[in-house]
Parts: C-alpha cells; sequence; structure tokens
C-alpha cells in the first residue's frame, strides 16, 4: 500500500524570466531512500532549498504527512519533522563534535541552555551513543572544524539524525570526497535511515552510489521531471540514457 510522506505537485520557481523548477511532481515512500538526480543546473538545490521551505516557490504544493508546508518557514518545517542536513562550517564548527550534535538533540527538545543541568549530560550521552554508530566516538572531544573533510560531513549527518527527523534531505552529501570517504557516507546514510526508519530524499553525482542504495530515482533536467522509478527502469530509460547517463559516465570527476 503507498504511504506518501512528503509529496510535491506542480511545484514552480522563476528567477526573473528563467524556470529554474518547471511543474515538478514528485512522491516519496516513507522509510524509502529516494534520488533526485540530473545534470549540473537541472534544478535539483533549488527543489531542495523549495521543499525545505528556504526558497519561495512561485508556484505548486509542499505536503508533508499531509498538511502543506507550503509558505512555512524553515524552522517550522523542520519541526514537522523535514530536515536538511547542516553545513558545519554554517554553525559550530567551533563547538566539539560531542557538543554539536548534543546541540541537535537539545534544539529538538525545544528546551533552553542549562550547562549544568542534568539534561544537558544526558544529551551528551545520547550525543556519543551517535556518534559511536557514525564512526566518530574516538572524535568525541575534537574541535568539530578541525575533522578531516569526510569526518565532517559525516557529523554533519550525525547532527540531523540527533533531531530525529521524519524526511532527511540530503544535496550532495559526498560532494568533495575520496573514493572510501564516499563509501562510508553511502553506508552511514543507508544504515542509519533504515535502522531508524527515516525517509531520505538526496541529490547525488555519483552513480555507483545512487544506483547502489535508493530504492527510488527521480531524474531532473532543464527544471522537469523527465523520469521515475526504481535504479533498474531509471538507468534503462531511453531519455536519461540520452540525455543524462550519456555524459555522467564522468560525473565522478565533473562533481565540484
Ligand atoms: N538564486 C538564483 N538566481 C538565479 N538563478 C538561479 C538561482 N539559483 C539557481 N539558479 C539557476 O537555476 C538553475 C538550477 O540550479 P540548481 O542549483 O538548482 O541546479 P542543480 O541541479 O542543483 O545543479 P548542480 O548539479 O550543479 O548542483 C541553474 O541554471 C542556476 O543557475
Ligand atoms: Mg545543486
Amino acid at each position: 500500500m503507498s504511504d506518501t510522506v512528503l509529496a510535491v505537485e506542480g511545484l514552480v520557481r522563476d528567477f526573473g524570466a528563467f524556470r529554474a523548477v518547471n511543474h515538478v511532481d514528485l512522491a516519496v515512500e516513507r522509510g524509502t531512500i529516494h534520488a533526485v538526480i540530473g545534470p549540473n543546473g537541472a534544478g535539483k538545490s533549488t527543489l531542495f532549498k523549495l521543499i525545505t521551505g528556504s526558497l519561495r516557490p512561485t508556484a505548486g504544493r509542499v505536503i508533508l504527512n499531509g498538511q502543506s508546508i507550503g509558505g512555512k518557514r524553515s524552522h517550522v518545517i523542520a519541526r514537522r519533522g523535514l530536515v536538511q542536513v547542516f553545513q558545519l562550517s554554517s554553525i559550530c564548527g567551533r563547538l566539539t563534535v560531542a557538543e554539536s550534535v548534543a546541540l541537535g538533540l537539545i534544539s529538538q527538545r525545544h528546551r533552553g541552555f542549562d550547562v549544568a543541568s542534568t539534561y544537558q549530560r544526558r544529551a551528551r550521552d545520547e550525543a556519543v551513543a551517535i556518534l559511536d554508530q557514525v564512526g566518530l566516538v574516538a572524535h568525541a572531544s575534537s574541535i568539530a572544524g578541525t575533522l578531516s573533510h569526510g569526518d565532517q560531513r559525516a557529523l554533519e549527518i550525525a547532527m540531523a539524525l540527533a533531531i530525529k527527523p521524519t524526511v532527511l534531505l540530503l544535496d550532495e552529501p559526498t560532494a568533495g570526497m575520496s573514493p572510501a570517504e564516499t563509501a562510508v557516507i553511502a553506508d552511514l546514510v543507508v544504515s542509519e535511515a533504515r535502522a531508524r526508519g527515516i525517509t531520505v530524499v538526496l541529490s547525488e553525482h555519483d552513480m555507483d552510489v545512487v544506483f547502489g542504495i535508493s530504492d527510488h530515482v527521480t531524474v531532473l533536467h532543464q527544471g522537469q521531471v523527465i523520469a521515475g522509478g526504481t535504479p533498474a527502469q531509471v538507468r534503462s530509460h531511453p531519455e536519461v540514457m540520452a540525455i543524462y547517463l550519456g555524459h555522467a559516465a564522468t560525473a565522478g570527476e565533473e562533481a565540484p
């Protein structure tokens, strides 16, 4: 039985005369890993910003758990369970790794900051448990900003997991990573999402990652959905092969 946790209906976003997202429909099933792929400039990041509320749509609707979230502010959408992975650099690169995750835990419970409270100590214990799962427990007391690039991305995912999202959005989680770091992050996303029943929507240039971990793939091209289905269906879709996969053979090198 279909159980759509996130639906996008007729979403449009114009920048002046340019239409970056052109009547996009999307239905994301609960508990799945749903990839959005497409060449550079296809509109993936713009679509994600429309979903998370950091950009306003020109037209269309975004529905989370059956309720419209169109036009709501990002923090309201996050409280309803839709969370985009933070950029660590913009938030708390000077906190320790454990403090960064504890911040996510505390923000999720809407408590104020009281450094001396048992509550905060409990948040730290819980943070350490999450760090253990993502393989960062040895770095718990390190300053977040001093971690390697791959470890910082893993920490960003740990921070988002701490919020216990219903839907987690990841815009190119493996950008700029080595193949070894990419494999670690892909495994992490899959295992944590499955273990916690979190629905994941991700955009990703690395086709090995996309076809390896996704339940469903949506292909964007020039702001429009041109194909959607299982990895096997999308891989063999003629238009996708012609427009996208043909020149995505080198996607690993082209990713920023
Ligand atoms: N704020 C903006 N103002 C004007 N044009 C924009 C703006 N943001 C995005 N665009 C344009 O919208 C189109 C889609 O951009 P977007 O960043 O969503 O693509 P993308 O699929 O995420 O690409 P990439 O794979 O390179 O990350 C591009 O042509 C881009 O130049
Ligand atoms: Mg992008």
